[in-house]
């Protein structure tokens, strides 16, 4: 029997991800930053299974105490996945035991840090136990791709980029992490602003197929491969008004190819455009270095420095707060990255 037990943030992307072909390879690279509370953690046990028949592992899987067999199907297609690069996981019985930090349908993505843990504890398993080699976090962080594109970002802290970009840097396999990033950037804060917490209408899975046959699809393709290069420039030189111009424009793109998909769909909220016009006229009095992001949901994060904390407690938060689920806001910031737990 071999255990092992790691926490894994999950990350939001600031150029996003969306589109893929075969394989889970990117259509265009990504940039996200790590965050530190909201993560996975989960404790992986593997165990000499006598009674399995076929090559596959079986599995039992818990999620917070509770047996979830729902969850095995996704699993256990990811184990299928990465059976060549960790062929002892053949014929095992994997007990899972795991647990996020934030609530379900909270708009941060749980497949992210939740494979990113995975991928994490079974690579340790494999250098620890069945190899004896150094950690290979590009492998982690290749096999967590495997299981969810947005998972291979989640392997690193700071700010993380998966796909290659025309300067020659990254890898369309596993990310690797930003190295130059100006002081400016070094704390960041990204408060969640739970405006839904419904069911999501149409899922990533869906929304990255629409991007087939999407009209837009190469221009938003060529457009991820500049705007990544862009950011790295900008995380180099510290610009925080071209850092929220960025930002906000792949946001607001991202929700356009979900409308202009065939089918169409919506995934913001009245009350998210209403978030997003109080936090532009925030700016505009404040002069403050404050913008936001989506994800593919209705939720808003909230992005913004140091600099701005006092103000977005004392005056911003007041006054989009009321429009949050319960008055819920998940307040995050970036971190260092998964760490294996005690
Ligand atoms: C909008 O990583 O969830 O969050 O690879 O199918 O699991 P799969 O998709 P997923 O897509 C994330 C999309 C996004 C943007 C991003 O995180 O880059």
């Amino acid at each position: 029997m071999y255990t092992t037990r790691w926490i894994a943030p999950s990350n939001i992307a600031i150029v996003k991800y969306w589109g893929k072909f075969d394989h889970q390879i990117p259509a265009n690279p990504s940039l996200s930053f790590t965050l530190t509370h909201s993560h996975t953690d989960t404790k992986l046990t593997v165990i000499e299974s006598k009674t399995t028949q076929n090559d596959d592992p079986t599995l039992e899987v818990f999620y917070d105490g509770i047996s979830k067999p729902e969850f095995q199907p996704k699993i256990l297609k990811f184990l299928q996945a990465i059976l060549n690069e960790y062929p002892w996981l053949k014929g095992k019985l994997l007990k899972i035991e795991t647990k996020n930090t934030f609530p379900h349908s909270s708009g941060i993505a749980s497949s992210a840090s939740g494979m990113a843990a995975l991928a994490c504890c079974i690579e340790d398993l494999h250098a620890t136990y069945f190899v004896g080699q150094p950690f290979r976090w590009h492998k982690a962080s290749e096999s967590a791709r495997l299981g969810s594109g947005s998972a291979c970002r989640s392997v690193y802290g700071g700010f993380v980029q998966w796909g290659h970009s025309s300067d020659g840097e990254g890898s369309d396999f596993f990310a690797t992490p930003v190295q130059e990033v100006h002081p400016n950037f070094k704390t960041i804060y990204d408060y969640i602003l739970i405006l839904d917490s419904g069911e999501k209408s149409v899922s990533s899975t869906v929304g990255h197929s629409l991007m087939k046959n999407h009209p837009y699809a190469s221009h938003r393709f060529k457009q991820g491969k500049e705007n990544t290069v862009k950011l790295k420039a900008i995380l180099k030189t510290g610009d925080w008004s071209r850092f929220i111009e960025l930002m906000e424009s792949e946001a607001l793109t991202l929700h356009a190819m979900m409308m202009t998909s065939t089918p169409p769909f919506i995934l913001m909220k009245p009350k998210t455009l209403e978030a997003i016009q109080k936090i532009w006229q925030f700016r505009q009095t404040t002069n403050l270095p404050i913008g936001f992001t989506l994800d593919a949901g209705a939720n808003l994060h909230l992005i913004f420095t140091a600099d701005a904390l006092e103000a977005v407690e004392q005056k911003l938060l007041p006054e989009v707060q009321y429009l949050c689920e319960q008055n819920t806001i998940i307040k995050d910031l970036i971190g260092r990255g998964p760490f294996k737990a005690d």
